[in-house]
C-alpha cells in the first residue's frame, strides 16, 4: 500500500509513538484489504468504551495510543449513566476504571456523546462521506440509510483512523463493493420488532452477502434502525438496502438469489426468546432511542401509573434534552430514561436476571454470559407496555 512522504514520517515514528501505532495498524488493515492508499475521512465513531467490555487490556491499549484526534469523533455508550448513575449499582473499582477510560477519551478531544446513535445530533454524515466508524448498528445505519461509506471498524481501528484522519481505501469505500447480492422477500409488511426479528433472520441466513429487502417501502427510519442493529449483531455484513427506501437500493447484482421469508420464520425468531414469566425489567432503547420514539412511548403511557417490572429506556443526552416533555411524562408514569449507557454494556446482571425487550440486537446479546446473562423475552412494544400498565 502506498504511503505519502508525510505518512511515511508518521510510520517511522517522527510524530510520536501513538501516531506510529495508529498508522501501522491502518497500514496492516489496508494491506489485508487490498487498499492502494489512505483516504481522508469526515468523521470517526469509536466503540470499546464500557469498562465491562474492554477490561484491563483495553484500558492499557488506550493509555498507549492516547493522542489528539484530527477529525470529529463520537463515542459509544459506557458502563453507567454519568449524569445520574444507574441503571444498576456498580462497585468502586468499576467506577474508577470507567472514569479513567472517559478521561482518556476526553483528553483526546473526543465528544462526550456516549451513544450508538451518534447520527442523532452529534455526528451526522452526509451521502458519500467517507467515515471510519465502529459499532455495528451505527455502521450499518451510516452505510445503508445515510449512504455514507465506512468499513466495519473495530474500536482500535476507528480510534487509529480518528488520530490520523484517514482510513484505508477498500471495502465499503468503493462503490463496486456496495451491491446487493441476495434478495430478502418477507410475505407481509413488518412492524418495528418484526423488522428487528428479520434483521436476525437475515444475519443468520443471508450467506454473508449484502441483502436487498423488498416489499417494505413504508418503513420509517427507526424501524430500519431496528433491522440494522439486529442484522449487524447476527452477521458481519456492514450494509443492506431496502427497495424504494434506502438511497442506494438500485445497486443490485443481476443474478441475486431470492430468499422467501415466511411469516412463521419471523415468529420462530421471536419465539426463540420468549420467556413467558413476567420479567424483572423491561428495557427499551437498543439502539438508543430517537426523539420520535420517545414521543411515541410517552403517548402510550400518558396519564397512567406503572405497575410490575422496572421500565427503563436508553437514549443519548441530546435526544433526552430535545424530548424533555416526553421524558417527563415517562418518568411521571414511573419509568426511567437513562443516557450514556445501555442495557447491554452496563453490568445489568448486578441486579436483574430476566429482561424483556423489543430489540433484536439486545435479544441476541443479553443471554450471553459476558454481556448480561439474562433470560430474555423479545416482544413488540405494545406487548411490553401491557406488562407495566394495570
Ligand atoms: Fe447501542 Fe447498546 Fe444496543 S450500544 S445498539 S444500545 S447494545
Amino acid at each position: 500500500m502506498y504511503l505519502t512522504p508525510e505518512e511515511e514520517k508518521i510510520f517511522d515514528g517522527e510524530y510520536g509513538e501513538a501516531k506510529k501505532i495508529a498508522i501501522r495498524l491502518l497500514y496492516s488493515l489496508g494491506e489485508l484489504g487490498g487498499a492502494n492508499g489512505l483516504i481522508p475521512i469526515k468523521s470517526a465513531h469509536v466503540s470499546g468504551v464500557s469498562y465491562k467490555n474492554i477490561g484491563e487490556g483495553g484500558l492499557k491499549f488506550l493509555r498507549k495510543i492516547s493522542d489528539r484526534v484530527s477529525v470529529p469523533t463520537s463515542i459509544n455508550p459506557l458502563g453507567f449513566d454519568l449524569t445520574e448513575d444507574g441503571p444498576v449499582e456498580i462497585d468502586d473499582n468499576f467506577r474508577k476504571k470507567q472514569l479513567e477510560v472517559v478521561k482518556i477519551y476526553q483528553d483526546m478531544g473526543i465528544m462526550n456523546s456516549y451513544t450508538c446513535t451518534p447520527y442523532y445530533f452529534y455526528n451526522e454524515p452526509e451521502f458519500g462521506d467517507h467515515l471510519a466508524w465502529a459499532e455495528s448498528s451505527a455502521i450499518t445505519y451510516a452505510n445503508s440509510i445515510l449512504g455514507a461509506r465506512t468499513n466495519r471498524e473495530s474500536g482500535p481501528s476507528a480510534l487509529s483512523a480518528a488520530i490520523i484522519g484517514k482510513t484505508p481505501d477498500h471495502g465499503m469505500h468503493r462503490i463496486e463493493n456496495r451491491y446487493a447480492e441476495i434478495i430478502i422477500k418477507p410475505h407481509k409488511l413488518l412492524d418495528y420488532s418484526e423488522m428487528a426479528a428479520l434483521g436476525l433472520y437475515t444475519g443468520y441466513n443471508g450467506r454473508g452477502k449484502i441483502p436487498l429487502i423488498i416489499g417494505q417501502n413504508r418503513l420509517k427510519s427507526f424501524e430500519i434502525k431496528a433491522f440494522a442493529a439486529a442484522f449487524g449483531a447476527a452477521s458481519s455484513v456492514p450494509m443492506f438496502h431496502v427497495d424504494g427506501v434506502t438511497p442506494e437500493s438500485n445497486l443490485v447484482r443481476e443474478k441475486a438469489e431470492t430468499i422467501e421469508v415466511e411469516n412463521s420464520d419471523i415468529e420462530n425468531i421471536m419465539d426463540k426468546f420468549s420467556g413467558e414469566e413476567p420479567p424483572e425489567l423491561i428495557a427499551i432503547g437498543c439502539p438508543h432511542l430517537s426523539v420520535e420514539e420517545l414521543n411515541y412511548i410517552a403517548g402510550l403511557v400518558r396519564g397512567k401509573k406503572k405497575t410490575g417490572p422496572d421500565f427503563f429506556l436508553f437514549t443519548n443526552r441530546r435526544v433526552k434534552e430535545e424530548a424533555r416533555d416526553a421524558v417527563r411524562e415517562i418518568e411521571d408514569f414511573g419509568g426511567k430514561v437513562f443516557v450514556d449507557t445501555c442495557m447491554v454494556v452496563s453490568p445489568l446482571s448486578n441486579k436483574y436476571r430476566k429482561t424483556a425487550t423489543n430489540s433484536g440486537k439486545a435479544s441476541f446479546y443479553l443471554p450471553l454470559k459476558e454481556y448480561g446473562n439474562q433470560e430474555v423475552t423479545f416482544k413488540s412494544i405494545m406487548q411490553l407496555i401491557k406488562w407495566v400498565i394495570a
